[in-house]
C-alpha cells in the first residue's frame, strides 16, 4: 500500500507537493486560479520586433511546435507528457480546437521576426469561465514582459467573447507562473493533485486522475 504525508494548511489537508509511492504513481500537487475580467489593464504595447498572430486553423501545428518548445524541459512536461513531446503537443492542439467552447479570440501566437516564440489557447467551461490553455514563452524570449502581454491578451478575447471571469490551473512548483497570474488579479479557488501513472496508457480512456480537495 502506498502511504502519503500530510499537513494541515490553508487549503485543508494536503500531501507534499510531489509524492512517488511504492507503486510508481506520482502526484503532483496544482492550484485552480480564477480572476476578474472587469477591470482588466489594457495589453501593453510589445517589445520592438514582436507581434501578433491572431487563430487561424491552418496555424495548429505551428501552435503545437511552439507549445513543445514551452514545456519539454519545464515542470508540466513531466505532469503532462503529451507537453514533452511533438506528436502530444499536435494532440493536444487537435483536442483544444475541436471542444465546443474553444474561443478563437482568445487564442494567440507571438512572433518574432519569422519566428513564433509564445503561444496561448482558450476554451470557455461548462460554467462560463474562460479557461487559459498552455500558455508559454520559449525560453530565449522570457523575461521580456512577453509572458504578461501574452495573458492580457489572451483575457481580453475571452472579455470580447462576452466572459467575465477566468480559470486556470498552475503547477504548485511552478512559482514564477503564480507570481505572474497573480500580478493580473489570479486567486487560488481550489487544490488539485494530478496523478501520474508510468502504465497509463493500460488504463481505460476516460479514467480521471484528479483528486479534488
Ligand atoms: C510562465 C511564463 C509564460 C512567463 O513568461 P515571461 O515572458 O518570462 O513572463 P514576463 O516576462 O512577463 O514575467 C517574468 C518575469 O520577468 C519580469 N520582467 C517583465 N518584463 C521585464 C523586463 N522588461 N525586463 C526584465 N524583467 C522583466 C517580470 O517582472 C517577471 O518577474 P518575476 O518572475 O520576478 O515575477 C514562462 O516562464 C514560460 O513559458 N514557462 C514555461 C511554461 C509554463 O510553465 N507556463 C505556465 C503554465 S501554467
Amino acid at each position: 500500500m502506498p502511504s502519503f504525508r500530510f499537513r494541515e494548511s490553508r487549503f485543508g489537508c494536503e500531501m507534499t507537493s510531489q509524492q512517488e509511492s511504492g507503486t510508481g504513481l506520482r502526484y503532483f500537487k496544482r492550484f485552480q486560479m480564477q480572476a476578474d475580467l472587469l477591470g482588466l489593464p489594457p495589453p501593453p504595447a510589445l517589445p520592438e520586433g514582436y507581434a501578433w498572430t491572431a487563430w487561424d486553423d491552418r496555424l495548429l501545428e505551428q501552435h503545437a511546435e511552439v507549445k513543445y518548445h514551452c514545456f519539454r524541459s519545464e515542470i508540466d512536461g513531466v505532469v503532462f507528457p503529451n507537453l514533452s513531446c511533438r506528436e502530444g503537443c499536435l494532440r493536444l492542439m487537435r483536442e483544444i480546437r475541436e471542444k465546443a467552447g474553444f474561443v478563437p479570440g482568445a487564442t494567440w501566437l507571438l512572433s518574432h521576426g519569422a519566428e513564433f516564440c509564445g503561444a496561448v489557447q482558450g476554451v470557455s467551461d461548462r460554467y462560463g469561465a474562460g479557461s487559459i490553455q498552455n500558455f508559454g514563452i520559449v525560453p530565449p524570449h522570457r523575461g521580456r514582459g512577453l509572458g504578461s502581454a501574452l495573458l492580457l491578451q489572451s483575457l481580453h478575447g475571452f472579455r470580447r467573447a462576452g466572459l467575465q471571469r477566468a480559470v486556470l490551473e498552475v503547477t504548485a512548483q511552478n512559482e514564477g507562473a503564480i507570481r505572474l497570474y497573480r500580478r493580473f488579479g489570479f486567486r487560488f479557488r481550489k487544490t488539485l493533485y494530478k496523478v501520474l501513472d508510468p502504465c497509463q496508457h493500460l488504463q481505460p480512456a476516460g479514467e480521471p486522475d484528479y483528486w479534488m480537495l
